[in-house]
C-alpha cells in the first residue's frame, strides 16, 4: 500500500523560495523512484513578507496547524525590512521550542570534490556529527530590558540549563555515538560560566558512567574552534549547547565547502510533534532572486528528512549524487566555484538519481 506522508513548507524569506523549490524536486523524485510511499504538500507563506502585511510571523493558528504534519521542510526566515529578532524568534525559534524539537543535527561531513579552506586535507579527517541542543541554553527567551534608554539601563540573557535538558541532548548524543561506533566530544566552557557550564560538564560526567563503551573528550569551546581547523579529525560525534552550536556549525560549515552544502535537522525524537528540516544557512539577501543559491544544503537536509522517516537507503543516495555532481565539478553554483544556476543543479541530482547506477543498492 502506498504510503502519504504530510510534509508543511515553510519556504520564508531571501534565498529560502529559490532552494527548497529543488529539495522538493528531489524529494518528489525519491517518491517517484522508490513508488512505496507520496508525499502530500502544504505551502505556508510565513515570514517577512507575511509580517510587513499581517504583523506577524505566521497565522495565529500556524502551531495548531503544524502539529498535523509527519515533517516540516523550511527554507530561510529573515530579511532587512523586519527586526530579526522578531523574524526569528516568532516563527523558526517558536517551532523548534514548541514542538520540543530539542536536538539539532548537523552533520559536517567534507564529501568528495568538496572544496575545503584547509590544506591538504583528505575527506575522512572531517567526518563530525554536530549534536546541538535546540530549545535551551541563550535561546531560552529569559531575560529582561531594564531602565530602557536611561544612563542606568541593564540587559539581561540568561543561559538556561535544566537538568532534563541537558540531560537528554546528552544521552541522545551518547546513543548516537554508540550506535554509529564513534567517540563523543562535549563542548563547553567550564573555566568561566560556573554555574551553566560546570553543570553542563557534571551532566556529561554523570551520563557517560551509563556508556564505558563510548570513548568520551571534552573540550572548552575556544579551544575546540582552534582545533576544528587544526586537527578536525578529532571530532566525531560532537554534543554542546545551543550558541555554541549555532557558532561552531558555521565554522564546520566554512570547512565542509560552505554554507550552501551545510544541513539540519531539528528533531523531537519522542515524534510527538513533527520535526523540522532545514539547510543551516540564512535567508542570503546580498544572492537573493538571483538564482544563484547553492541547492545542496537544502537537498542534505531532504536526505536527512528521508533517514527520519525510515529510507535510509534513499538518504544515502541522495547524498552520493550530491557527492557525484561535486566531484564531476561540471555543474556548480558561484559558492563552490561554478556558474549554473539553482535549478540547473536540482535537474542535475535529480538527474543522477535516475540513472541507472544510482538506483541499485
Ligand atoms: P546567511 O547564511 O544568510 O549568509 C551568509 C553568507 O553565506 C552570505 O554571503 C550568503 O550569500 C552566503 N550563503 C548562504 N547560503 C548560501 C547558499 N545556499 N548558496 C550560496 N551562498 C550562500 O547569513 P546572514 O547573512 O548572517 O543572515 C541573513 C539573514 O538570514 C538574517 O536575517 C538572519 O537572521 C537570517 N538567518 C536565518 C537562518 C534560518 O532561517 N535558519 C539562519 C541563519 C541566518
Ligand atoms: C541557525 C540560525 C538560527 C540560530 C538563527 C537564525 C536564530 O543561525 O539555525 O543556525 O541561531 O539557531
Ligand atoms: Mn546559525
Amino acid at each position: 500500500m502506498t504510503k502519504t506522508f504530510k510534509v508543511a513548507v515553510i519556504a520564508g524569506d531571501g534565498i529560502g523560495p529559490e532552494v527548497i523549490t529543488e529539495g522538493i524536486k528531489i524529494l518528489n523524485a525519491v517518491a517517484e523512484l522508490d513508488g512505496s510511499f507520496k508525499v502530500d504538500y502544504q505551502y505556508f507563506d510565513w515570514g517577512c513578507q507575511y509580517y510587513l502585511e499581517k504583523q506577524r510571523m505566521m497565522a495565529a493558528d500556524g502551531m495548531e496547524i503544524l502539529k498535523e504534519f509527519d515533517a516540516i521542510y523550511l527554507g530561510a526566515v529573515g530579511f532587512p525590512g523586519v527586526p530579526d529578532h522578531i523574524s526569528l524568534t516568532e516563527l523558526l525559534l517558536v517551532i523548534r521550542k514548541q514542538f520540543n524539537q530539542y536536538i539539532n543535527v548537523r552533520p559536517i561531513y567534507l564529501l568528495n570534490g568538496a572544496p575545503c579552506p584547509l590544506k591538504e586535507v583528505t575527506t575522512d579527517k572531517v567526518q563530525m556529527l554536530f549534536i546541538r541542543e535546540n530549545t535551551e541554553g541563550e535561546y531560552a527567551g529569559a531575560g529582561d530590558w531594564l531602565y530602557k534608554g536611561k544612563e542606568n539601563e541593564v540587559v539581561l540573557q540568561t543561559g538556561v540549563f535544566s537538568r532534563k535538558g541537558t540531560e537528554r541532548v546528552i544521552r541522545y548524543a551518547f546513543e548516537t555515538a554508540r550506535k554509529l561506533g564513534k567517540s563523543l566530544t562535549s563542548i563547553s566552557k567550564g573555566n568561566a560560566l560556573q554555574y551553566s557550564m560546570v553543570f553542563w560538564d557534571q551532566v556529561f560526567e554523570e551520563i557517560a558512567l551509563e556508556y564505558p563503551d563510548v570513548p568520551t573528550h571534552s573540550y572548552l569551546v575556544d579551544a575546540a574552534a582552534m582545533f576544528m581547523v587544526m586537527q578536525p579529525e578529532r571530532f566525531e560525534v560532537v554534543v554542546t549547547s545551543n550558541l555554541f552550536g549555532d557558532i561552531l556549525t558555521d565554522l564546520g560549515a566554512a570547512l565542509a565547502g560552505g554554507l550552501g552544502l551545510a544541513a539540519g535537522a531539528n528533531i523531537n525524537p519522542e515524534r510527538e510533534f513533527p520535526s523540522m528540516f532545514e539547510p543551516i544557512h540564512g535567508s542570503a539577501p546580498d544572492i537573493a532572486g538571483k538564482g544563484i543559491a547553492n541547492p545542496m544544503a537544502a537537498i542534505w537536509s531532504v536526505s536527512q528528512m528521508l533517514e527520519f522517516l525510515g529510507y535510509e537507503n534513499w538518504a544515502r543516495k541522495v547524498l552520493q549524487a550530491i557527492e557525484k555532481l561535486l566531484v564531476e565539478k561540471k555543474c556548480l553554483t558561484p559558492d563552490i566555484g561554478g556558474t549554473a544556476t539553482t535549478s540547473e543543479v536540482g535537474d542535475k541530482i535529480r538527474e543522477i538519481l535516475f540513472s541507472e547506477e544510482l538506483i541499485k543498492f
